[in-house]
């Protein structure tokens, strides 16, 4: 009984593998812009408490957001850019500039700054130096930029 559960749950697994694989591509669209989403909205706790001082900082939860973002940074994003998922393609659905796919070799970099940042950003707001948390912050935002400057139409 137990092995055939387990086997369930591996066929659970493998199909929900399967139906990521198989995201539609307004669904590679809404899941990159949750995301990034979602990052912003964990950047703006950071930026509350750290760079503005509008909100008491609170080392535990500058960690979890510094986390969350990480976590997305490391998520495998790459696998929600297909190249029939761009503004030519979708229209006013996306945001994503065709350019991307023109010139992979740059977005791969800007992508794997963009994830050393967010990592040095999660390693330092876990140790809790403000100092050292405003500079990683501004490194990932200036990351984030980069981004958008190149990729992201207005
Ligand atoms: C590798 C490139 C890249 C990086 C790095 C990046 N973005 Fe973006 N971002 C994009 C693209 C492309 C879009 C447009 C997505 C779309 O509309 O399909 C976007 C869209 C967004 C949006 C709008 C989402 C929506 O609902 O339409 C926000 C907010 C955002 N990014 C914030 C951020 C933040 C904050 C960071 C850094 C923590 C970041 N982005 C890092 C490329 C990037």
């Amino acid at each position: 009984m137990k092995a055939l559960m387990t086997g369930a749950a591996a066929a659970v697994l493998l199909a929900s593998a399967a139906a990521q694989a198989q995201l539609k591509p307004e669904e590679m669209v809404e899941t990159r812009q949750a995301g990034y989403q979602f990052m912003a909205w964990n950047m703006g706790k950071i930026k509350a408490q750290v760079i503005d001082g509008k909100e008491p900082y609170d080392q535990a939860k500058v960690a979890a957001a510094a986390n969350a973002i990480a976590a997305i940074a490391n998520s495998g994003m790459g696998s929600l850019f297909s190249p029939d998922t761009t503004t030519e393609q979708l229209g006013k659905t996306t945001r994503l500039k065709p350019e991307f796919f023109q010139n992979l070799d740059e977005a791969g970099r800007i992508g794997r700054d963009f994830t050393a940042a967010a990592n040095q950003l999660a390693s330092v707001a876990a140790e809790g130096d403000q100092a050292a948390i405003k500079k990683a912050f501004g490194d990932v935002g200036g990351s984030c930029k980069s981004c958008h400057d190149k990729f992201r139409a207005d």
